[in-house]
This record gives C-alpha cells, structure tokens and sequence, in this order.
C-alpha cells in the first residue's frame, strides 16, 4: 500500500506539472500537486505509526502541523510580487530538511553505511547545505535586505572554487572512511560556497538562480529519498530536479546568455554608459498618446519591469477597455524574461482578470508588430532593445527581443530615458516613430484614459 501510495503521488506530481503548462489548468494542476504532496505525507506518518518503532511520531505529527500552518499563513499573506522571495525561502528549507536527513544518517549509521548510500549522503547534505545557504541569500537580495548588485568575494571566482574543491576532497575522504567529521566539513565548506556564489549575482538574475537553487532542491531530496529508502521522495525529487533545471534552461535561452555567464559574470547593476539620457527624443503627452491609440485599428501593449513597480496592471487593463469600446483591437506581447521574475507579467495582468487569449509569447506577437498601428510600452526596456538584433559589441547582443521598431508608431511610458537592467541605451528611444511619454506607468495609463475618454 505504501509503495502504491507513493506511484499515486508521484502521477499526480506529473499531472500537476503538465496542469502548469497552461493559464487555463494552472490552478488546477497546483492543486494535483497539492493533493499529491498531502497523500504522500500522509503515507509516511500513517506508515511510522503502523510500523510501531522506537520514533517518536508525536514529533513527525507536531512538525506536519507546524509547517502546515507556517507554509499557509506565509502563503495566504504574501504579496504577488513577492512571489519569488517566498519560493526562495522555501528553495531554502527543502534544501536544509534533505541535509538534516543525510546528518541524520551520519550520526545513526555512521561509519557502518554501505557505499552507496554513504554516497547519496555526501550528495544531499552538500547540496541540501549550498541551497539552503544560496536561497536565502537570494531571499535577503530580493526582499532588499542584502544590496542587490553583485559582489565579489575577496578572490572571486577563484576563492569559490578553491572552497567547492575543498568541500569535494571532504566529501570523498567522508564517503571512504566514513569518519563524521569530514561530513561537516564538506558541509561547511559547500554551504559558504552557497552564500560567496550567489552574492556575486545581480538581483535581476535572481530568478535563474532560485530556479537552479530550486532544481538543486529536488536533487538533494532524491538523495535524501535513497539514504532512507523512500521512493516518493526520490520520484518527487528527481521532478523537481528536472523540472527546475528545465526552467534555468529555458531562462537562460530567453536572454541568449549561458548559465555560466548568469552564475559567473557579475552581469547587471553597473554604473551605466556616460551619453545615456543625452540624445534628443520626441516626448508625447496624454493627449498625444490618447489620439495615437484611439484611432488605430490595432494596438500591442508591451508590459515591463516598470509596469510591476507601479502597480499598473489595473490602469492598462481600464485603457485597454476604453480602446475596445472604440473598436481598436488590443492585445499584449509577453517577453519570456520581461520583468523580475518566470511569468511576471503573466501573472500581474490575470490579477487585473485580463483575458490570458489576448496575451501572446514572443513567437506570436513578433509575426504581428509589422502590421500593429500602435505599441504602447509601459515600463519595458531591455526586452524591447532592438542593438540585440543590430549591435554585435552590445551585451544583450542575441537576445531575442520583441521587435516593436516594426509596427507603424511606438508610444514608450517610463520615468526618464535611465537604462533597465543590462544598464545600455536603447536606441528605439531615438527613432524617428517613437514617442517617449516620461511619467509613472499608472499615472501616464490613468491620464491617457481620461484623454481617451474625452475624444
Ligand atoms: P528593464 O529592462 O529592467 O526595464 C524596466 C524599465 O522600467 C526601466 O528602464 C525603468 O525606466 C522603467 N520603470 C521603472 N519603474 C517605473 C515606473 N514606476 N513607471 C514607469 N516605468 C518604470 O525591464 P524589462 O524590459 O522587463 O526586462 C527585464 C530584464 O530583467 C531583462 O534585462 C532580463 O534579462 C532581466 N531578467 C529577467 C528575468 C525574468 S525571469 N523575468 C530573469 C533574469 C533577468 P525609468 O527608470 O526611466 O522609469
């Protein structure tokens, strides 16, 4: 039955996942997921209760209760856009409880475990410790308790190595002679490694590195699951791991940079070019930016970082009904890596309830901007710079970019002409159909609809 149990969880961890491809079954799937989670915990309390051994189960039951209640109060308060701090701290937990099983482990069996799982233990308490430690630093700089720009270790990159080397050698010496002490110090040296590797990270990347530390996660909980011998463990964890690692992929490809250059280049926060801001442009006011959008037969909104800052999900979606109601057609192209987060604007407009059938991926909306009258941008940059296209020296050279410099007329709402993450200018800006409108996103919106309104 227990064995059963846990194939039954394991299918439903898939059908969760495949739930999470679409807008349509997201919830649905996460609720699978859940239900599979619950199952399988279920199972392994009911199992060492049944089993009547020597373990205080009183215990596993107080800990289900206590994670229960913290995971769903953090869950129900937490803000959307605090979204990747939550699953960042909890990166960091799953990554701690597989370490502390593998300690666990050392401490019983010791010197006395079969190689193999002497093995799997040195696997999951190194990488159970790097991801508990990496997390919450990733946590610390995106909630802005940490600086977010990346710093340097005293030595760099090579000051990690030489811990990571070290925490290896501990490692093999800990698996051969099963001597506790090694353990730790594997530990140790894999769990600075956490915090020096991930403090050299910009905080715009962060999101790649709580995928990885996420995909590190499942690793290190399948390890766990051989150490003790739990196959829901192991099938839960090896999801993760893959589907972690599948998400830092696919990241990595949307901006056309490897993940040794995420984890590595320092990339992001640096002071930017000196002639930014220097160059004239053509500015445009409510008034001119109502009259572009009313009268156009169709109009690509193109949401960004700044849309996230200033909460202006609710205003685009209120001007996009405005134009509706004159008949312009309106649809909304979501770079994969717009904003700070994996489907941040996703996720900001379906909480202004924008209809998910009018949002289109790079691949759709690109065959569209060429026949598009008007694209407003609301606080999107580096997504939108056409020198990753043009510019072989430029650092987002290949990204691949939403390519607004097509349409008819480009209205472009930020705050001044200051760079976005890469810290470059973009040239779009300069161009002879672009409209700068500097203002707050949610203000501009707001002003524009009241022109809208008054044509
Ligand atoms: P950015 O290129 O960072 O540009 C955001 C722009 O929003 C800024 O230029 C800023 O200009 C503007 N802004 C900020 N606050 C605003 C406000 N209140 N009102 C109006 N505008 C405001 O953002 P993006 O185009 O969304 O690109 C995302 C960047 O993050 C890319 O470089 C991407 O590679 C990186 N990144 C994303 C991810 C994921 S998964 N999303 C992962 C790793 C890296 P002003 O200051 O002039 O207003």
């Amino acid at each position: 039955m227990t064995e059963l149990s846990y194939l039954a969880a394991g299918v439903l961890f898939i059908l969760g996942l495949k739930g999470l491809t679409s807008p349509a079954s997201a919830k649905k799937g996460n609720r699978l997921a859940a239900l599979g989670m619950l199952l399988a915990v279920i199972v392994v309390v009911v199992d060492l209760v049944l089993d009547d051994s020597s373990m205080a189960w009183f215990v596993v039951i107080g800990g289900v209760v206590v994670g229960t209640v913290a995971g769903g109060l953090l869950a129900l308060r937490v803000q959307m856009t605090d979204m990747p701090q939550l699953v960042a701290a909890f990166n960091g937990f799953g990554g701690g409880a597989s370490a502390l099983v593998a300690a666990a482990s050392i401490v019983a069996v010791g010197a006395a475990a079969p190689t193999e799982t002497a093995i799997t233990t040195a696997l999951s308490l190194t990488i159970g410790t790097i991801t508990l430690t990496g997390s919450f630093v990733a946590f610390g700089k995106l909630q802005g308790i940490l600086p977010g720009r990346p710093i340097a270790p005293p030595g760099g990159t090579a000051t990690n190595a030489i811990l990571a080397g070290v925490g290896t050698v501990a490692a093999v010496i800990a698996v051969i002679t099963g001597d506790a002490i090694y353990y730790w110090v594997a530990a140790a040296m894999w769990g600075i490694v956490g915090v020096t590797g991930v403090f050299p990270i910009g905080g715009a990347d962060m999101p790649v590195v709580i995928s990885l530390l996420n995909s590190l996660s499942g690793i290190a909980a399948a390890m766990a699951g051989f150490v003790i011998s739990n196959h829901g463990l192991i099938v839960g964890g090896a999801l993760v791991g893959a589907a972690g690692l599948i998400l830092t992929i696919e990241m990595s490809v949307a901006m056309n940079r490897s993940i040794a250059n995420i984890l590595f280049s320092g990339f992001g926060g640096g002071p930017a070019a000196e002639d930014i801001g220097t160059k004239p442009v053509k500015r445009a006011t409510a008034d001119d930016a109502a009259i572009a959008l009313a009268y156009a037969d169709t109009v690509m909104i193109v949401p960004g970082y700044g849309l996230a800052v200033a909460q202006a999900q609710h205003a685009v979606r209120d001007l996009a009904a405005a134009l509706e109601a004159r008949d312009v057609k309106v649809h909304y192209a979501i770079h994969p890596v717009a904003g700070r987060m994996p489907g941040h604007m996703n996720v900001l407009l379906a909480e202004a309830d924008i209809d998910y059938e009018l949002l289109l991926d790079l691949d759709h909306a690109n065959p569209q901007l060429p026949h598009t009258d008007v694209v407003l941008i609301v606080g999107a940059n580096d997504v939108v710079n056409p020198s990753a296209r043009t510019d072989p020296t430029s650092p987002i050279y290949g990204m691949p970019i939403l390519n607004v410099d097509e349409a008819k007329t480009v209205i472009v709402v930020k705050r001044s002409l200051s760079p976005g993450f890469a810290g470059i200018d973009n040239p779009l800006f300069y161009e002879e159909g672009t409209m700068m409108y500097f203002a707050d996103a949610k203000a501009a919106l707001e002003d524009t609809l009241t022109a809208v309104e008054r044509l």
